[in-house]
């Protein structure tokens, strides 16, 4: 079977691609430092731990199974740390590709998926973002993403590194097997956090801020279900396979929710109120993130079809009743 490698593989989103991985007959090979990843969600291949940073620990895992592509997920991802840590975020995340990058091309693994994220658009009042509009992040991690599209970009112009980049827009939801689900320590996410509030697990959800420029004054988020995320992950292997060039695409659904909205869904889904707080802003945060990914559907012909509010919170919610790990 061909190996893929899968940077954060024991993290939320990149277990679920390894499980995709290997119903599509693929072998993926986690490569996580178990920073935020836990070992319980490595279920579905061989498990390397190693850090982005160690060149040394790359070169043997590169060797050991001459990946014919890697998924690159690791990443620290909190928006919030990233505006009070910005160094951190440059070191793992900007850092660690490039050496994880020059590794790659060191062992001749010339196809990369790579996770980047909406938040290198930045505040951009009212805009559907497609793949053209300019990037302006406003926090360390939207910009540290950014810089890793760049490093993509000039790696396949000197060395022929072949990439398809996925900009991802809020990612919820989890496995509907139950097998495996989102668990960060600590948990920084509307949705989990919002279900754990429901759920008597902590007093209640703090909503950051209910002045913003949106009809009920919370903010504005595309959600996608992380199963119909990974279904697009294996469509963009394909077209490396295919020789089709190196892309960028949007993945969300083109509808926004607000705040109050997934509050309100949350309680149709689960039959409870979560108890809420009226905060204030959170540093960072954008006032309204919403795809145009109309690009994904007509060139890769990827559907989101799971990645209704409803069905989200629902595959949410009888993971969080269900799964935790241990690391
Ligand atoms: N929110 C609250 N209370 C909370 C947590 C979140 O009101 O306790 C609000 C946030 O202010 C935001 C929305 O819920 O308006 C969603 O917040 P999340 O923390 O769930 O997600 P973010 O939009 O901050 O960020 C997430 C990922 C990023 C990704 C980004 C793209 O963490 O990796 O989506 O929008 F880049």
């Amino acid at each position: 079977m061909t190996n893929i490698l899968v940077t954060g593989g024991a993290g939320y989103i990149g277990s679920h691609a390894c499980k995709a991985l290997l119903a599509a007959g693929y072998t993926p090979v986690t490569y996580d430092n178990l920073g935020i990843g836990w070992r319980d969600a490595v279920k579905f291949g061989p498990f390397e731990q190693g850090d982005l940073t160690d060149r040394e620990r790359l070169d043997q895992v590169f060797a050991a199974y001459q990946p014919a592509a890697v998924m690159h997920f690791a990443a620290l991802s909190q928006v919030g740390d990233s505006i009070r840590s910005p160094e951190t975020y440059w070191h793992n995340n900007v850092a660690g590709s490039l050496t994880l990058l020059q590794a790659a091309v060191h062992a001749g693994c010339l196809d990369v998926v790579f996770s980047s994220t909406c938040a290198t658009y930045g505040d951009q009042d009212n805009v559907v973002l497609d793949e053209n509009c300019a990037q302006h992040p406003i926090n360390a991690y939207g910009a540290s993403k950014r810089a890793i599209e760049d490093m993509l970009r000039d790696f396949e112009g000197a060395y022929g590194l072949r990439h398809v980049i996925f900009r991802y827009f809020n990612v919820a939801g989890a496995d509907p097997d139950g097998e495996i689900g989102e668990f960060h320590r600590p948990e920084t996410h509307l949705i989990p956090l919002m279900l754990d509030a429901i759920d008597g697990k902590r007093d209640a959800l703090t909503i950051f801020g209910t002045d913003w420029d949106t009809p009920d004054g919370t903010c504005i988020r595309d959600y996608v279900h992380v199963m119909d995320l990974v279904d697009a992950h294996l469509l963009g292997l394909k077209w490396l396979e295919r020789d089709k060039g190196s892309r960028i695409f949007n993945l969300g659904t083109g509808t926004g929710f607000s705040v109050r909205e997934v509050i309100d869904h949350a309680g149709a889904v689960t039959g409870r109120e979560a108890p809420v707080i009226e905060g204030p802003r959170r540093p960072g945060d954008c006032t309204r993130l919403v795809s145009g990914s109309t690009c994904a559907e007509a060139e890769l012909g990827w559907t989101p079809h799971r990645s209704t509010l409803r069905q989200m919170i629902a595959d949410a919610w009888r993971w969080h009743q269900s799964g935790h790990y241990e690391r």
